[in-house]
């Protein structure tokens, strides 16, 4: 029987989130295994494909179960090209959730990523440069929904440092995303060791300890997959532009 997120549906295809951004190092992979770790502990079966050359979602997968992790309910599968990433997505499936991470705006992956995915998550760094690179990443998922859809996208700010919020680079480069009227996430993923951490191995559900740093990170965390959830269920309308 599967579990599926979106309250209102009926098929048996899993729910496909992609993670996709046009730059490396800002948090695409970070937010792929908190959002598996998450749905995973919430009883959701998950798979994660990792169309990046890099793999890292392979690799933290691999090192988390060589550390013992047993990443239930999770899959991380690795899909070198196109072609293959195409017959991945159409193929039935038991999983109730697909995320799907992809690197850079040339990738051939990232047509049929984003062509075919619920919801696309957009995680970028409140720089300038970032924010940037994403506009034109967020008129790539606009054109590839083509006339007849609107895909639903996020942008997540991710790496949030204690102060940085008060800056003037982090408040011009979410003037920026205003201004281009894209959709900012009220989540966003502060700078954090925990993180960090479990970028290398491990999951927030599978380690025993409860410190404030783990259920801070938790909190971040799932305040992100239910805002997701809210909105791959066609609810959560963004301030000022619903
Ligand atoms: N919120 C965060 N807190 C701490 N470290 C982070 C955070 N987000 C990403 N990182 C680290 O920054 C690096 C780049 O993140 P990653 O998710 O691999 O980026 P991408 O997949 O977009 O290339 C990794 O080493 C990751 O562990
Ligand atoms: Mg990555």
């Amino acid at each position: 029987m599967t579990k599926s997120i979106r309250e209102k549906e009926v098929s048996h295809r899993p729910a496909q989130i992609t993670i996709a951004s046009p730059k490396g190092g800002v948090g695409k992979t970070m937010a792929t295994i908190l959002l598996a770790g998450e749905f995973a502990a919430a009883g959701y079966r998950v798979a994660v494909i990792d169309t990046d050359p890099q793999l890292s979602a392979v690799e933290w997968s691999n090192n988390s179960r060589r550390a013992g992790f047993a990443l239930r309910n999770i899959t991380v599968t690795a899909v070198g090209t196109a072609d293959i990433l195409i017959e991945e997505l159409g193929r039935p499936r038991e999983d109730d959730i697909l995320l799907v991470d992809v690197q850079g705006t040339a990738a051939a992956a990232l047509g049929p990523a984003v062509a075919n995915a619920d919801f696309v998550l957009v995680p970028t760094k409140a720089h300038v440069f970032d924010v940037k690179q994403c506009l034109g990443l967020i008129r790539h998922i606009r054109s590839l929904g083509g006339r007849h859809r609107e895909i639903a996208y996020g942008v997540m700010i991710n790496m949030v440092g204690g102060i940085e919020h008060n800056t003037m680079a982090f408040r011009t480069s979410i003037a920026l995303l205003q201004q281009a009227e894209a959709r900012i996430l009220d989540a966003f993923l502060s700078q954090r060791p925990t993180f960090a951490a479990i970028a290398t191995a491990g999951s927030l559900y599978e380690i025993e300890a409860s410190t404030k740093a783990i259920n801070d990170a938790r909190d971040q965390t799932n305040a992100l997959a239910a805002e997701i959830t809210r909105i791959l269920n066609g609810g959560n309308e963004p301030d000022g532009q619903g």
